[in-house]
């Protein structure tokens, strides 16, 4: 199985201040046959990028899209247009769910709607803080990740990439992000594998790869790396800092080379 890293620089840098930062990463990034690198640049800056970036070492996401592939939908952007532009799309981000009222049926679509276009969906899921203290996390983990899935035939499941991102460990959702503990990711985690081995067989569950995100940085990356369930890290702050990225991308490789499978 891969690793990912992938940086979501969600609304930030201008178009030359994207392609910049770009080029920063790309003279000091290796590319690596078992990581994959995504950065996830504003929509503005896709097409630039895209001519620019070299997809050995870094590939590119979009943050959303719509459903549809053509018509009268003023503002928005499909899978269609980006196809040549991304390898990737986020889905379901929690900022989405929550500031844009994207629902989980808004969702299911979408991450239907990347796989028909052959682009990889990487379905966001993470309870918030009061689901949390309120003892709602499974359920709120199974609805969102069978919800999301629910649009997907059974030979595809494996192809999307779960990010579990606690919305309550995410900088800048208002309130100060608390840091989650390599034990609860662990928990949410072995919780995906088995909603994903009861639904769709082990074979699946074992070959869905699963990401974390929330507050990760180059100083805790590795504690979440080492976990046995964790395919890679979702980034949001520290994707933005040539030195934290590109040590995170360090890291990810020497954990996942150095443990015994
Ligand atoms: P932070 O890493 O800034 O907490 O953001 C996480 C995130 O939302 C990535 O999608």
């Amino acid at each position: 199985m891969k690793t990912y890293i992938i940086g979501n620089w969600k609304m930030n840098f201008t178009v030359g201040e994207s392609s910049l930062y770009l080029h920063k990463l790309l003279s000091k990034v290796r590319a690596y046959r078992d990581l994959e690198t995504v950065v996830a640049p504003s929509l503005v800056a896709l097409q630039t990028l895209s001519l620019q970036t070299d997809r050995r070492k870094i590939k590119l996401a979009c943050q959303n899209f719509f459903y549809k592939d053509f018509g009268s939908y003023t503002g928005e952007v499909s899978i269609s247009q980006l196809r040549s532009l991304v390898d990737y799309a986020i889905v379901g981000h929690s900022e989405r769910r929550y500031i844009f009222g994207e629902t989980d049926k808004d969702i299911k679509k979408k991450v239907a709607a990347a796989l028909r276009g052959g682009v990889t969906p990487i379905l966001c899921i993470g309870e918030t803080d009061s689901e949390r203290s309120f003892g709602e996390t499974v359920d709120v983990i199974r609805d969102q990740l069978l919800g999301g899935l629910s649009d997907v035939p059974k030979e595809d499941i494996s192809k999307v990439l779960i990010a579990y991102e606690p919305v309550w460990a995410i900088s800048g959702h208002g309130q100060p992000a608390r840091l989650a503990s390599p034990l609860d990711v662990a928990d949410v985690l072995k919780l995906v594998r088995n909603i994903l081995r009861e639904a769709f067989g082990s074979k699946i569950s074992e070959e869905t790869p699963l990401l974390f995100g929330g507050s990760v940085r180059s100083l805790n990356a590795e504690s979440y790396l080492s976990l046995r369930d964790c395919n890679g890290l979702l980034i949001g702050g520290a994707s933005l800092i040539a030195p934290e990225f590109t040590d995170i991308i360090e890291i990810a490789k020497r954990v996942k080379n150095d443990r015994v499978i």
